[in-house]
């Protein structure tokens, strides 16, 4: 028996990081996808296939590759779970590249875990969330839960640490250009970089977060509003405080520099230290990302996946 799921990536519009500190921040689901198939086995293991890396091992054995930790987790939930599971085996295919802040590990943890429910007909997305979010912690132990809240249920949503989420109407697509710095980051390294932060100047902390909420309230107008200048400015006025946070760096700064020349504004995405930069551009965002492309940016336009996690089995109410 097999399940297939898919959950798209995410990119962060604001709030990353402060969300961790109870700020609220807008996320959408971006339309690139992971695409998971589970199948039962009928032997005691649990094979992963994804282009991570691969593993098979026994049900007692730990997971050898840390990246794998999260699906190994959501495996032997299912297994102690479900008595009449003797194995399993997990194939993993995804378009979104991992360790740049486009939400790979969230993406995949929704998939797996919505794909292992399905085997046994279950396919409730609160739960999936939930234990999406308990696998994301295997790597990751202070999660804020919104990378995987929007890839569960797609669209642009704001997310709240203790207020959970809310949907942001959207008029029309929105489109924003994506540009990788190549360089994998360690979302808990920075993390914890910016709670020193906030230990050390707690006064500066506590006004950037009240700056930040200013901020995302005025973000939640101007999408109703469909207002680009107004939300490129916001991004502008956004890398302000994360560069001040300290997870920016020369590399970033500079593809800032060239992503500000051509688009309305742009920041960073994610946890920073290398990954993504986000923009809104002026015009058509292909257009944009095929500029910046020409000025040695490796961009790419997205758009809003409105439907987020997606599988062949019916939703179940709880
Ligand atoms: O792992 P990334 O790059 O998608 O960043 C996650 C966003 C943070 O706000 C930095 C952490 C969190 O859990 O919200």
């Amino acid at each position: 028996m097999t399940c297939t799921a898919s959950a798209p990536g995410k990119a962060i519009l604001f709030g990353e990081h402060f969300v961790v500190h109870g700020v609220r921040a807008i996320l959408g689901a971006i339309n690139r996808r992971v695409v998971v198939t589970s199948s039962i086995m009928d032997e005691p293991v649990i094979c992963i296939r994804s282009s991570l890396g691969n593993c098979r091992h026994g049900m007692d054995e730990p997971v050898r590759d840390p990246r794998l930790r999260p699906v190994d987790y959501l495996a032997k939930r299912t297994t102690s779970a479900s008595p009449h599971v003797e194995g399993l085996c997990i194939d993993i295919h995804s378009e979104i590249p991992a360790g740049v802040g486009l939400g790979s590990s969230s993406a995949t943890c929704v998939a797996t875990a919505a794909s292992l429910s399905g085997l046994s007909g279950m396919y409730n997305k609160d739960a999936i969330c939930s234990m999406a979010i308990d696998a994301e912690r295997t790597i990751f132990e202070d999660t804020s839960g919104a990378d995987c809240t929007a890839c569960t249920y797609g669209g642009l949503i704001q997310y709240g640490r203790d207020s959970g989420f809310e949907r942001v109407p959207l008029r029309g697509d929105l489109e924003l250009v994506i540009s990788d710095s190549g360089v994998t980051h360690s979302t808990d390294t920075l993390v914890r970089r910016v709670a020193v932060f906030a230990d050390e100047h707690p006064d500066a902390f506590g006004s950037m977060c009240r700056r930040e909420s200013a901020l995302i309230n005025s973000v939640l107008q101007c999408l109703r509003e469909n207002d680009l200048d107004s939300l490129g400015d916001a991004m502008r006025e956004n890398q302000t405080y994360l560069c001040r946070l300290g997870i920016s760096n020369d590399t970033l700064d500079e593809m800032i520099t060239i992503s500000d020349s051509i688009c309305r504004g742009s920041k960073i995405t994610g946890a920073g230290g290398g990954g993504c930069i986000i923009a809104v551009a002026r015009g058509p965002a292909n257009d944009a990302a095929r500029l910046l492309g020409e000025k040695g940016l490796d961009s790419f336009a997205v758009r809003i996946d409105r439907a987020g996690l997606k599988t062949d089995i019916p939703h179940i109410s709880p």
